[in-house]
């Protein structure tokens, strides 16, 4: 398993950037055990809806919050309360801001060190998302803007859980350069390609003929990440947009979601209409399974045996070790990899629409 530093990504293990953590859907006031960026993590619903994630361990005697289904706070359904949440095993109870709030057989002050971190979710897309940023700092960036989503004639995703890759996020970002697997793999060469990018927006503008998700037409994508986690891909002119977000769980070690979001013919959507959108999404993911294939079986590539019409690789990797680097090397960063980027002998526009 090839780690962060094996791939001379920067100083930071994990990146810089918003993340999804769960299935909003799944987030309930059973607290769940997961597991992020190397830590391990309480996540719930609170009382008043609010999600809230709290790292693990309680500061008393090291409890992990969230897992356990035995002691008797859990049987008698105790554990939530308001939004604040209580230790199996002494029931100190921590607000949605990580601070213990209530030490049931004490009642002197509270200690100030009696507190885990709380970390900064947002909600959206059906999605629970949260920043992540080794110094710790607020969020420079904002998640992507999808006003499909409420725009009414559309149905709604419902995510694929596509489980943990042992393999670094480096080989999915890889992807956005990769114009010579789109044939191969995917069954769709490409006719035209390139790749814009600007901060922390990554772009690749592509069409050519699909063979399976179009049965052949030209299929033109659209596909940009915003920030290191989460992509978009708007299929032009077909009313659907593919939703594929992955999170590191330890360094080297990968989750990924899939969704699409797909127009429907009538507003609000019928039954039919959904259904449709259900098949259009299994089509999706079932183009999205055979990179997932290659990623789960593949070797590290440290370093790319580039030949000259490869893709625009070194500048997708200098583009994603921003999020490696602490913010203030981002600016310089991400000036050495703005730019468009095109492949020799490949047009970068749709020679059609011309
Ligand atoms: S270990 Fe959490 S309350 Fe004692
Ligand atoms: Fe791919």
């Amino acid at each position: 398993m090839a780690t962060t530093s094996d791939y001379g990504l920067g100083p930071h293990e994990y990146p810089r950037g918003w993340f999804m953590v769960a299935d909003a859907s799944d987030v309930s006031r059973v607290p769940q055990a997961v597991r992020f960026f190397g830590q391990d993590l309480a996540l719930y619903r609170g009382e008043s809806g609010r999600v809230v994630m709290l790292d693990a361990y309680c500061p008393h005697m090291g409890t992990h919050l969230a897992a356990n289904t035995t002691s008797f706070v859990i049987q008698d359904g105790l554990q939530v309360e308001g939004d604040g949440i209580r230790c199996p095993y002494h029931a100190w109870r921590f607000g949605a801001d990580g601070r213990c709030n209530d030490i049931p057989y004490f009642k002197g002050p509270i200690p100030a060190s009696a507190r885990v971190r709380s970390w900064r979710v947002e909600e959206r897309y059906g999605c629970v998302f949260a920043w992540h940023d080794m110094e710790g700092g607020e969020p420079d960036c904002d998640l992507p803007v999808l006003p499909e989503w409420d725009a009414g004639g559309w149905v709604h995703w419902k995510l694929d859980k596509l489980g943990t890759l042992p393999c670094h996020s480096q080989e999915l970002i890889d992807n956005m350069a990769d114009v010579a697997h789109l044939g191969p793999t995917h069954g769709a060469p490409c006719e035209y390609f390139r790749n814009e990018i600007n901060g922390v927006v990554c772009r690749q503008l592509q069409g050519g003929k699909h063979r399976s998700i179009t049965g052949g037409g030209l299929l033109e994508t659209d596909t940009y990440y915003t920030g290191p986690g989460v992509l978009l891909s708007r299929f032009v002119g077909l009313g659907s947009i593919m939703f594929i977000t992955h999170t590191p769980v330890d360094d080297g070690l990968v989750r990924a979601w899939h969704g699409l979001l797909v127009q429907a013919a009538h507003t609000p959507p019928t039954e039919q209409d959904v259904a449709a959108a259900r098949m259009a999404q299994d089509y999706s993911r079932a183009a999205f399974a055979q990179d997932f294939e290659i990623w789960a079986n593949k070797k590290p590539a440290l370093t790319i045996l580039q030949v000259p019409t490869d893709g625009p690789y070194a500048k997708v990797r200098a583009w994603y070790k921003q999020f490696y680097h602490p913010r203030a090397e981002a600016a310089r960063l991400q000036a050495q990899a703005n730019g468009v980027f095109t492949v020799r002998d490949m047009p970068s526009e749709n020679a059609r629409a011309a």
